[in-house]
């Protein structure tokens, strides 16, 4: 068994002490993939996994084209070197869509599998990886109109890749919601949100029909007295704290019968600490992943 690990943009060295923790040896780096020899871990801060790499010596541009496509159509490029003799093995590949995700679109299920020159006439491929995106990089489309920041991006990456997104009519709570560009998201979903932060939401996300403002300390607020008592079907929260504030917030929804999907982000401020990481994805249905939109802080998912 072998597996590569792509890092995230800008987080390799966080990638390797994550790697290094659960005993991978990380010797072999190729640009930002780490190449092992041994069966895959969850890695939080891999933007794509590889699994069951094999290396497969080239005879030519021709021969590298047609040994990938003699396995599956869809084949995503990583080339941090060799990237002329690569860009044309590519030419010689069915094309990838590249087009931005819609609101509102799932991720695609067509397989597809990531390669590398590691040599001239060596390649590393995988006909399977944890990422349906090239690279990881989740494209979505730009929506101008409304949102006062970009920070609805990262909600939107977290709803494609737990599959699912709100439905128009669920009750959400937005956790540290200002200036309201979550909110804004899950009003455009359709769903009734509360946005609790203590600083004001942006006037026009504020102004909107469906979101209600609590300016409060999301750390004070009791379940119970944000939707009459309904357990909300969203509890996320974008809250700027140390992560280990957030594990008796978190307990509190989590309670709650029937449970709602919970996304929150987790900010690290200076050194990541990777002990706080596992006590995340130890929660009971918990998914702990660095997303494309990610900067320097992970993802929390809990709820199927
Ligand atoms: C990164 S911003 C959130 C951005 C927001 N998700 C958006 O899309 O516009 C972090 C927010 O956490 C809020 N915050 C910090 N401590 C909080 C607390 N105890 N209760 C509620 N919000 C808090 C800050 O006021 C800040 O607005």
């Amino acid at each position: 068994m072998s597996t590569a690990y792509l890092a995230a943009e800008g987080h390799e060295e966080r990638l390797s002490e994550e790697l290094n923790r659960a005993g991978v040896d990380t010797s072999a780096i190729h640009g930002r993939l780490f190449i092992t020899d041994v069966g895959p871990i969850d890695a939080a801060w891999a933007a794509n996994t590889w699994f069951d790499t094999r290396r497969l010596p080239i005879e030519s541009i021709g021969d590298a084209a047609r040994r990938l496509r003699s396995r599956q159509r869809s084949w995503a490029m990583y080339a941090p070197v060799h990237r002329g003799r690569a860009a044309l093995i590519s030419e010689k590949l069915p094309p990838l869509s590249g087009r931005p995700l819609e609101l509102g679109q799932p991720a695609p299920t067509s397989p597809l599998g990531s390669w590398t020159l590691l040599d001239p006439d060596v390649m590393l491929i995988a006909e399977r990886c944890s990422s349906a995106f090239a690279n990881g990089e989740v494209p979505l489309a730009e929506l101008k109109v409304g949102p006062p920041n970009r920070a609805y991006r990262k909600l939107w990456e977290a709803f494609v890749d737990l599959g699912r997104f709100p439905e128009p009519g669920d009750d959400a709570v937005d956790l540290g919601a200002s200036p309201g560009g979550w909110s804004w998201l899950l009003a455009e979903l359709g769903c009734r949100v509360a946005a609790v932060d203590k600083a004001p939401l942006d006037e026009t996300v504020a102004a909107m029909e469906s979101v209600r403002t609590l300016q409060t300390s999301a750390f004070g607020l009791s379940p119970s007295g944000v939707f009459d008592g309904r357990p909300p079907k969203w509890v996320c929260s974008d809250i700027a704290c140390y992560p280990d504030r957030l594990f008796p917030l978190i307990d509190r929804w989590m309670v709650l019968d029937p449970a709602p999907t919970l996304i929150f982000t987790i900010k690290f401020q200076g050194e990541t600490d990777h002990d706080v990481t596992d006590r995340f994805r130890a929660l009971p249905g918990a998914r702990v992943r660095h997303l494309h939109h990610n900067k320097h802080e992970l993802t929390l998912i809990v709820g199927g």
